[in-house]
């Protein structure tokens, strides 16, 4: 069932990101003093209530901060980190049942680490980062996990059309046997000020470009995720306006960072995080990095994104990380890592300055950070 508007289309612009957080406070006091298998119990308790009450969410959530008192914000953290353990255990058996056939792609797994890409914080726990995830096509809420197993991995065809030299089309195991797959471990941004560090595998989308031959004319691609409502249920929520597409600049998407994900944590990507194909631009919010992309556009018209067709004032075409320059609702001067329950200062271009800042000279003038 879809949950009700994220967004009154006629109230957008006031409204501000809704956690459920209320509906189940009550479970989180005292779980300091609580033993683990209670912890676990409330956890179960909480997914429960999770699936089965309607959660309003309008556009993004608050930072946990900012939605919860602080003490009660310290044991939110220990509370998820139990829920995150039990939903794992759950999707993945929900998974085992769901899938048809094995992943053709699993012997590909893990990939070589390119150890040019360091991190700053630890590698966010697999559980926590496949059970906390932005899906919308499978609901507003982060525990999307089990919704997202309906996805049919296999057929599944990639379009290249445009300003192309001649468009095709190519299957994912056809795409993967033509790239170089290697592993990057990148830090994750989400503009609702939350950060992960991921071990992505996948590979360079230069070097998807040069497979994809755009003419010179082309300035940018546009990308889009899958449309099927029958297995997406947020995608019979008429209010928003899918699918979901996002945009680059030719100069981005041949960027050495732009990455096109295909795998994680030495595995086919799970299909919550965007499984087969998905983007991955870390210097940049991640609403850019779109999710199950089915289709990719080489075009000299600026693409518009899901989010600014749904919301222009708060989510623009660049989007690059920048302390300084807050949401129209929240600071983005730091950001909560998630799992680690630890705030620490935003980074400008989230801290890929050296490899991206000379995308942007010259296009002072562009609102290049929301
Ligand atoms: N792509 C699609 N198709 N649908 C989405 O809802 N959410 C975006 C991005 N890509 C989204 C998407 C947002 S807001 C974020 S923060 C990241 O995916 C979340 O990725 P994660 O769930 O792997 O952390």
């Amino acid at each position: 069932m879809v949950d009700g508007p994220a967004i009154a289309p006629c109230s957008r612009a006031r409204d501000l990101p809704v956690k459920a957080g209320p509906r189940y406070l009550s479970h989180l006091v005292n779980v300091r003093d609580a033993s683990p298998q209670d912890i676990a119990g409330r956890a179960v308790a909480f997914l429960g209530n999770m699936a089965m009450n309607v959660i309003r969410r309008r556009g993004w959530e608050l930072p946990e901060r900012v939605a919860t008192p602080e003490p009660l914000f310290v044991d939110r953290r220990t509370f998820l980190a139990a829920a995150a353990a039990v939903a794992a255990s759950s999707t993945t058996a929900v998974a085992q049942r769901l899938s048809d056939l094995p992943d053709p792609s699993a012997s590909l797994y893990p990939a070589k680490r390119t150890e040019k890409y360091v991190l700053d914080r630890p590698i966010t726990d697999e559980a926590i980062n496949t059970t906390y995830n932005n899906f919308y096509e499978f609901g507003s809420a982060k525990t999307i996990a089990k919704a997202a197993q309906a996805l049919k991995l296999r057929p599944w065809l990639i379009k290249i059309d445009g300003m192309v030299e001649k468009p095709f089309e190519l299957g994912i195991d056809d795409l993967l046997a033509k790239m170089p797959l290697e592993e990057r471990l990148y830090r994750h941004r989400c503009v609702e000020a939350w950060s992960m560090a991921v071990p992505w595998s996948g590979f360079a989308m230069a070097k998807f470009v040069e497979l994809a031959k755009p003419l010179s004319s082309a300035k940018f691609v546009r990308m889009e995720t899958f449309l099927d409502r029958s297995v997406a249920s947020g995608q019979r929520a008429t209010w928003y306006p899918w699918p979901y597409v996002e945009g680059l600049t030719i100069e981005e998407a041949t960027n050495e960072l732009a990455f096109l994900v295909t795998g994680a944590y030495g595995k086919p990507v799970a299909k919550q995080m965007g499984a087969p194909l998905r983007l991955a631009v870390p210097w940049k919010y991640g609403f850019k990095s779109i999710k199950s992309i089915v289709r990719f556009t080489f075009t000299d018209e600026r693409p518009k994104s899901f989010w600014e067709a749904l919301q222009a004032s708060e989510y623009g075409f660049w989007a690059n990380v920048n302390p300084d320059v807050p949401h129209p609702r929240w600071s983005q001067a730091t950001e909560e890592l998630i799992g680690l329950g630890e705030r620490r200062p935003t980074l400008l271009f989230n801290g890929y300055g050296e490899y991206v800042a000379h995308l942007y000279k010259g296009l002072e003038t562009e609102r290049l950070w929301a």
